[in-house]
């Protein structure tokens, strides 16, 4: 479904501790949530033409971002990296002939690009002002067929779809694990100033899923 402006529809994945972190200082986060909850995530994935995912995530865990679910498609796999850090030999790059790797980037004319572009990463360059222009980059998805959008994390690029507006829907995975104040936080910086600015969502759905909770909420503008 587009929606708004040729857009995907925009979820935000999000899977937390029970005091919102998503890894801890070093970066360390597998796992914070359960298998059951995982595998329920594994899903949500299949359910979208895309997942998308910021530098440092693609750097850090170095995700497969497949779906591993029987009969369903694995989506595309996005990655903000305005340098193009992503590493050649990186899952997300190897496997990039099988399952469709796009990098949203501002450079696209280096060596590196050209060594990603020779092992099938497919490469968009779009503006970048303090971060890539997620305006442009889903205009582009939007135009590329991607109907549907996920974006798993981490914490930095997903504050960045709330501030610019791009969200439809929110899933919120939460363990019952406290991982303290000086983990990762699920939504980074807003920079909010007045209360009338803080970001209101209407929960639609509570699951328990094994230990763990799963929460939908929707975008109230
Ligand atoms: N629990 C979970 O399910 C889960 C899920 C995902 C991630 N994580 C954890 O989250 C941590 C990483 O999170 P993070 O917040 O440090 O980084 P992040 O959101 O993964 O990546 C942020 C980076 O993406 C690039 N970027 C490009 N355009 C951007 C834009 N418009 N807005 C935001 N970022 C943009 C920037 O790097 P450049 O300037 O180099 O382009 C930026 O520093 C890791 O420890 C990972 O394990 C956990």
């Amino acid at each position: 479904m587009l929606v708004a402006n040729q857009r995907p529809k925009i979820t935000l994945k999000l899977a937390t501790s029970l005091d919102g972190k998503i890894a801890l200082a070093n970066g360390d986060s597998q796992w914070v949530t359960s298998e059951t909850a995982r595998a329920h995530g594994r899903h949500l994935r299949a359910d979208n033409d895309a997942i998308a995912v910021g530098a440092n995530t693609a750097e850090i865990d170095n995700p497969r971002l497949t779906t591993r679910v029987p009969g369903r498609a694995d989506p595309v796999r996005v990655v903000f990296d305005s340098t193009l850090r992503l590493d050649l030999g990186s899952h997300l790059v190897e496997t990039a002939r099988d399952t469709p790797t796009w990098v949203f980037t501002r450079a696209g004319s280096d060596a590196k690009a050209s060594a990603l572009r020779d092992k099938g990463v497919i490469l968009h360059a779009v503006s970048d002002q303090n971060g890539l222009s997620l305006k442009e980059a889903v205009t582009l998805m939007g135009e590329g067929g991607i109907r549907s959008l996920l974006v798993e994390g981490g914490g930095t690029l997903i504050a960045s779809f709330i501030q610019a507006g791009l969200y439809d829907t929110l899933h919120w995975y939460r363990a019952p694990v406290l991982l303290g104040g000086d983990g990762r936080d699920c939504v980074g910086a807003l920079s909010l100033t007045n209360m009338d600015q803080a970001v209101r969502l209407q929960r639609m759905k509570v699951n328990e899923v094994g230990h763990d909770l799963h929460e939908i909420y929707e975008r109230v503008d």
